[in-house]
């Protein structure tokens, strides 16, 4: 397994790949690699003959004040795990290396980034479609995998993908997760065991939704002040948001077809996101 630092010679290799008629899966990460990561690589291994995981922890979707200075990095055992799946190439590149010391370019879809995360991270999918722009500009990819964890980030990259007429697929895999139905992410580092335990409220609330759903609910407010009351009950918690959106993100007040449920909750110092989709037909 190759680990490739700058962006020419990744492009180098992606060409040369490409030529030899190979087709490219990309699996864009920013390391501290956990379950949920390795299920996006096994698919990109699945779909593509050559795979390139990039590591890259990125300055411009972090906001002024929040954790990109202690958000985990852990490359030598992430390179490790990765050599051990089979990946052909890891992208690894420096800051200065994406982003000279003049840069000023930026791709942002406008109005899906300014809703749900967008509202509380106003800058965060700008930064997110800047990258990943990039990425597929220097790799080239047929295939691009994306965790639902990050379910706008995954409609968001798709928006861009389609509106830019970048030539890759988006795939999407369901999220990874704990037994205790925490999703895997790599700020559950951040976390003591009786933290993670309260961390759990989050799964729980979602799941709690969708038993009111399968009862037949179908008004968003009801459901969303039940789960509002069940996170309440956890000390150390801080709702940002609990929006039930359709598959363009826009909010629904009364439920019906394929619906995401996804939520932003403070658990003392540090802030989680989860989401679970359902599908109520006509
Ligand atoms: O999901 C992430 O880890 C990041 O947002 C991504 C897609 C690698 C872009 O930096």
């Amino acid at each position: 397994m190759k680990t490739i630092k700058s962006p020419k010679s990744m492009q180098l290799l992606s060409r040369r790949t490409g030529q030899t008629g190979k087709s490219i899966g990309l699996v864009p990460t920013m390391g501290a690699l956990h379950k949920g990561h390795l299920a996006l690589v096994e698919r990109a291994l699945k779909l593509t003959d050559f795979v390139v995981v990039s590591i890259f922890v990125n300055p411009t979707q972090f906001g002024a004040g929040e954790d990109f200075s202690r958000y985990p990095r852990t490359f030598s055992a992430d390179r490790k795990l990765l050599a051990e799946l089979g990946v052909d190439s890891v992208f690894a590149p420096s800051a200065d290396q994406l982003y000279p010391a003049d840069f000023e370019t930026y791709v942002a879809v406008e109005k899906m980034s300014q809703v749900l995360e967008g509202e509380f991270r106003p800058t965060h999918f700008r930064g997110v479609t800047t990258v990943v722009a990039k990425l597929f500009n220097i790799i080239r990819p047929d295939v691009a995998v994306f965790g639902r964890k990050d379910f706008q980030q995954a409609v968001v990259i798709k928006k861009m993908a389609r509106d830019l007429n970048f030539d890759v697929k988006i795939v999407t895999v369901p999220t990874v997760r704990e037994k205790s139905g925490l999703a895997k992410s790599s700020r559950n580092k951040y976390f003591s065991p009786e933290q993670l335990r309260r961390a759990v409220v989050l799964y729980d609330s979602l799941k709690m939704a969708e038993k009111m759903i399968k009862a037949g609910h179908r008004q968003a407010s009801k459901i969303k002040s039940a789960m509002k009351r069940r996170i309440d009950q956890t000390p150390g918690t801080r709702i940002d948001y609990i929006a039930i959106t359709d598959e363009e993100l826009n909010e629904l007040k009364r439920l019906s077809g394929k619906i995401t449920i996804s939520l932003a909750v403070w658990l003392d110092e540090v802030r989680l996101i989860d989401n679970i989709s359902l599908n109520l037909g006509k």
